[in-house]
């Protein structure tokens, strides 16, 4: 298994690309199972493990797939099958979202129950609600869930939490439905918006994506098309937060500072500078930063996926911040890891209270899921000395080129296979 190891303190100096979206681009990938014809999708993070696991998924329900850098082509080779194989579902939970497009298209769909994982239960339920209430019948089979519908209907669903992956599923169903289904306390992320502009462009009309409530107007047959994926807000979240935290100054090249707005706020309020212009983020920061509490929320509140990272840079901060997690029930598993650092951090139930240090100590240190390990890398990047970050597989899902982007802005990060 890999590691990275990683000579911390040094300031970040330069420019970083911005890759396209793993979680915009797995579910428009997802969506090509809705038409026969070929579609290209660009900016895609190809070399990112769940991207390749998205492939294989494609390729196991019948498509074929050819990836160039980052353009990807799928097309189709003859029938599609409508059961996913369990042992890409529990690589990959998002594996999940071929159910839409399947029941919608064949009336019919397989699909193994994914696990648990280290952030928390997460269950279908909503996605399956919403599929019953579009007109389906399930039935469970051993450790399967089993839809069928021989003519999905088109009807109003609220979810009853905005699920980013139940809006998507459900849209991509509603898509290949004939008529008007209306989704209310839908997930507003900017996945959602680029999703919704896949699916215009397939031949469905689909309007309100970015508010909580999505209309979709689908029709019997979609067609191919082509789209370029958003920038990934995520990781251009991430590079601010090491930034901050190793010092220094960069230019995040592709990011969109409209889809990290909390982020930004938060990152002013601890001291940073932050300008942008449409296709680029600037950030410095020449101090310690100053404590700022924040409470994850759906979009457009302070993203779960920087919860980890935003704590790691609050160990360093001059004061007691308090990080609250309403999203996923046990995204903390990050904390004890920091901890070996140095850093000192009291969890309690969902909320954990950072009491900030003058500096951290470099360490070896296990990743434990793919925020987790980004947490354990901007802490890395700014504590003094050696750290060794092992189970990178988990920021291999994504993050790409994470050693070669951060290399590029003067970091010391070598990978060790
Ligand atoms: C997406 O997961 C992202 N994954 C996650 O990114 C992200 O953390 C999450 O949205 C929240 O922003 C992809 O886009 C592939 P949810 P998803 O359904 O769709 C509960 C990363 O690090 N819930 O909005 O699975 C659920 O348990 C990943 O890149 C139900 O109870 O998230 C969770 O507590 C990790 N029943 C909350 O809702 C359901 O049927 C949010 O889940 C569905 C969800």
């Amino acid at each position: 298994m890999d590691r990275l190891i990683i000579d911390g303190g040094r300031p970040l100096v330069g420019t970083i690309k911005i890759s396209g979206a793993k979680n915009a681009a797995l579910p428009i990938l997802v969506a090509t199972l809705l038409t026969d014809e070929p579609c290209v999708i660009e900016n895609v993070p190809a070399t990112l493990r769940d991207l390749k696991t998205t492939f294989r998924l494609l390729e196991s329900l019948g498509k074929r797939v050819l990836v160039e850098g980052s353009t990807v082509r799928v097309l189709s080779t003859g029938s599609l099958k409508t059961q996913a194989p369990y042992e890409i579902v529990k690589q990959m939970r998002a594996s999940v979202l071929a159910a839409g497009p399947l029941l919608a298209r064949f009336g019919l769909v397989r699909v193994p129950i994914p696990g648990g994982c280290a952030i928390g239960l997460r269950p279908i339920d909503i996605h399956l609600k919403g599929f019953e209430a579009m007109g389906a019948r399930r039935i469970a089979d051993q450790g399967d869930i089993i839809m069928s519908a021989p003519r999905l209907q088109a009807k109003p669903i609220t979810l009853r939490f905005p699920s980013v992956g139940a809006t998507q599923n459900l849209m991509m169903a509603a898509a290949a439905t004939p008529g008007r289904t209306v989704i209310k306390n839908a997930a507003r992320e900017p996945e959602i918006e680029d999703l919704a502009l896949f699916l215009t462009r397939m031949g469905a009309t689909v309007s309100g994506a970015g508010t909580s409530v999505v209309t979709v107007s689908g029709v019997s047959k979609l067609k191919g098309c082509r789209h370029v994926v958003v920038a990934d807000r995520i990781e251009a979240g991430t590079f601010l937060l090491a930034c901050a935290a190793a010092r220094g100054r960069v230019r995040l090249q592709g990011a969109c500072a409209a889809h990290l707005r909390a982020v930004i706020d938060a990152l002013k309020k601890a001291g940073a500078k932050i300008r942008h212009t449409k296709g680029s983020v600037d950030l410095s920061m020449d101090r310690r930063p100053k404590a700022v509490s924040i409470t994850t929320r759906p979009y457009p509140g302070f993203p779960t996926d920087l919860q980890a990272p935003w704590m790691a840079l609050m160990t360093l901060c001059t004061g007691f911040a308090k990080v609250t997690e309403t999203v996923f029930e046990n995204r903390f598993l990050h904390a004890a890891e920091l901890g070996r650092m140095g850093a000192q951090i009291a969890v309690s139930g969902r909320s954990a209270v950072v009491a900030g240090q003058e500096r951290l100590s470099g360490a070896p240190i296990m990743a434990s899921d793919i925020r987790a390990g980004a947490a354990l890398l901007v802490a890395g990047l700014a504590a003094a000395g050696r750290t060794t970050i092992s189970r990178v597989y988990h920021i291999d899902r994504g993050y790409e080129a994470v050693e070669r982007k951060l290399s590029g802005v003067g970091a010391s990060l070598e990978r060790l296979q």
